[in-house]
């Protein structure tokens, strides 16, 4: 893999991101993409979301069972997940595209570390009806939390 960029945000600690049940990611950063792939940006303005895929570059090792801030008393296994200890340390976070001037991309939602590095972006299509979606352990964590 040969990252195409890195992301710039505000976080420059992982205690400093917000986690557990209703954390809300509406923080702005900026991805940089590298120049030589800047042709590779064309048209990507038309699009309101974008799935970005990156590495989570400060995470070593990896555990099978993890203990996500959502219901931490309840382990899941790390594939049921979005845990940064995982075999392979690929983040994926979904972003509203505010702007784009030249090689950078004005984002909202970031969730991730200054200098986390960029492997990709795709435009975001959602496709799936929401009343199709399940989401697992996830609702029934939200759930209880709200009672
Ligand atoms: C729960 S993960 C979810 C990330 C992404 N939305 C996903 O689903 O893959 C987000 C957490 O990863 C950690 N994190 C963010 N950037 C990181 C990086 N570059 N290296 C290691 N850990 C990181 C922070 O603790 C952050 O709260």
């Amino acid at each position: 893999m040969d990252p195409i960029g890195v992301v710039r945000s505000p976080f420059t600690e992982t205690s400093q991101i917000p986690k557990g049940c209703g954390a809300e990611h509406r923080a702005e950063g900026v991805l940089e993409i590298e120049p030589r792939f800047e042709a590779g940006l064309a048209d990507i303005e038309g699009f309101s979301h974008l799935y970005v895929i990156w590495l989570f570059h400060r995470a070593t090792g990896y555990d099978l069972i993890a203990h996500p801030p959502t219901d931490e008393k309840r382990p899941h296994g790390v594939f049921a997940t979005r845990s940064p200890r995982r075999p392979n340390a690929i983040g994926l976070t979904v972003v509203e595209l505010l702007r784009r001037e030249g090689a950078k991309l004005f984002v909202r939602g970031v969730d991730m570390l200054d200098g986390t590095p960029i492997l990709d972006i795709k435009p975001y299509l959602s496709s799936v009806p929401a009343d199709e979606l399940r989401r697992g352990w996830l609702a029934e964590a939200e759930q209880r939390k709200a009672r």
